[in-house]
């Protein structure tokens, strides 16, 4: 048996005042919450431990709201009308039980024409799609060529497959090809349309072609790109001829389109699958009808308002021509033509002292650290919107340009 007994929280963690708390630890959760804060405390040391944070009141040169729609009056409008006319709250179930309903049929049936595909299959986030389609699709003798940059959720889905995984070095599609001739069985090549550290653009043509050539099945995930580029919003220009390669892409409604949720595109085989063998579909509670109402109208006001699409360009167009001008003998960035503008800063403290000169300086901007980014890589990551200024981007290069 083991010796439960009382112990001070603070031995592990300061108690506030207000807390004053007293827990029952037994000998156990004593060594692991010991461990957990061993490794947090490492955290600490090598200056990336994370924490939550709130600031208001600060310029958005952080969020992945690039054409201002998530705080888009006109478009809470929209959706509050629309949702008012429901009369549920949740789903009240996964979409194999009592979750699904016209709504979601008919968005997806929306979406899928939208974003020009056979089918549309909406997941509760662009987490779980890549979970679904890479855990589930890819077998113990496939294997999975998947850019080193790629988002953790890929590499999480990928891990969760039996598949054998190779990494190909980043936008380099002389190493995808000598990865793929090492791959076996079926081969899933997967790859970001737009690089959320990097903002940089995957050769997706030359990829596509390189796949055609050793049949493999390429999967885009759009996150970055849904919404900003394309007819619609539907991403990245892809030569219409080797479209029929792609087998599937992932669309994610969280940046920007200001809203939440993500839908996976491609055959209505493969929607059938991903509802018969995906277990972040299955087992888990449907998006609420809100939240479906509200794919369906961010769309609708994206069509609407198509010409965010250019006025974005234009404040990346900017920010590239400013940086050119004034900070290249100071800082180097990575080339984008996104909004997100990545600036190199090696070294976490470096990154993170910057950040707060800039967050003092009124930008809401955040650094971005190893481990999340290779260790030397570490940067500051700048998010333009639609809704910031020409002055406003020009100030915060003349102030990236005084720090130095
Ligand atoms: C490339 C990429 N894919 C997928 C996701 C996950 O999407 P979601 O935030 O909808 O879970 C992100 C989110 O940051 C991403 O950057």
């Amino acid at each position: 048996m083991t010796t439960t007994y009382l112990l001070l929280i603070q031995d592990f963690i300061k108690p506030t005042k207000a807390t004053n708390l007293v827990v029952k630890y037994n000998t156990y959760s004593m060594h692991i919450e010991k461990r957990l804060q061993k490794e947090l405390q490492k955290r600490l040391a090598d200056n990336n431990l994370r924490s939550l944070k709130t600031r208001s009141g600060l310029v958005d040169f952080f969020s992945n709201d690039y054409l201002g729609l998530s705080r888009s009056a006109e478009l809470r409008k929209a959706i509050s009308i629309r949702n008012s006319e429901t009369k549920a709250n949740g789903a009240t179930g996964s979409r194999l039980l009592s979750g699904n309903s016209e709504l979601y049929e008919d968005t997806e049936k929306k979406l899928a024409s939208i974003l020009e595909s056979e089918s549309a299959l909406i997941f509760n986030s662009g987490y779980m799609a890549n979970m679904a389609l890479l855990s589930a699709i890819p077998k113990k003798d496939d294997t999975i060529v998947y850019d080193e940059l790629s988002h953790a959720c890929i590499k999480d889905g990928a891990r969760l497959s039996l598949a054998k995984r190779l990494s190909f070095k980043h936008n380099d599609v002389k190493d995808l090809e000598l990865k793929i001739q090492k791959a076996q069985g079926n081969i899933f090549v997967v790859v970001e349309s737009i690089y959320s550290m990097d903002g940089d653009q995957c050769p997706i043509d030359e990829i596509l072609a390189i796949a055609k050539q050793y049949s493999a099945h390429v999967i885009i995930d759009e996150a970055h790109s849904t919404g900003v580029f394309g007819k619609n919003g539907n991403g990245i220009d892809i030569d219409p001829a080797l479209k029929t390669e792609i087998f599937a892409r992932v669309y994610t409604f969280g940046k920007a389109m200001g809203i939440h949720g993500a839908a996976v595109t491609g055959s209505s085989t493969l929607k059938e699958y991903l509802i018969n063998h995906a277990r972040s579909f299955i087992y888990t509670t449907a998006l609420p009808p809100h939240s479906v109402i509200s794919i369906d109208c961010a769309f609708e006001y994206l069509a609407e308002h198509i010409e965010l699409q250019q006025i974005i360009k234009n404040k990346v167009k900017l920010f590239n021509q400013l940086f050119e001008e004034k900070l290249v003998p100071y800082y180097s960035k990575i080339d984008s033509n996104h909004p997100i503008q990545a600036i190199l800063t090696p070294g976490n403290e470096n990154s993170r002292t910057l950040a707060q000169k800039l967050v003092k300086s009124g930008y809401d901007i955040r650094p971005i650290l190893s481990p999340t980014v290779p260790a030397g890589k570490e940067r500051i990551r700048i998010c333009l919107h639609t809704f910031n200024s020409d002055d406003e981007i020009s100030h915060l290069v003349d102030t990236l340009a005084a720090l130095k």
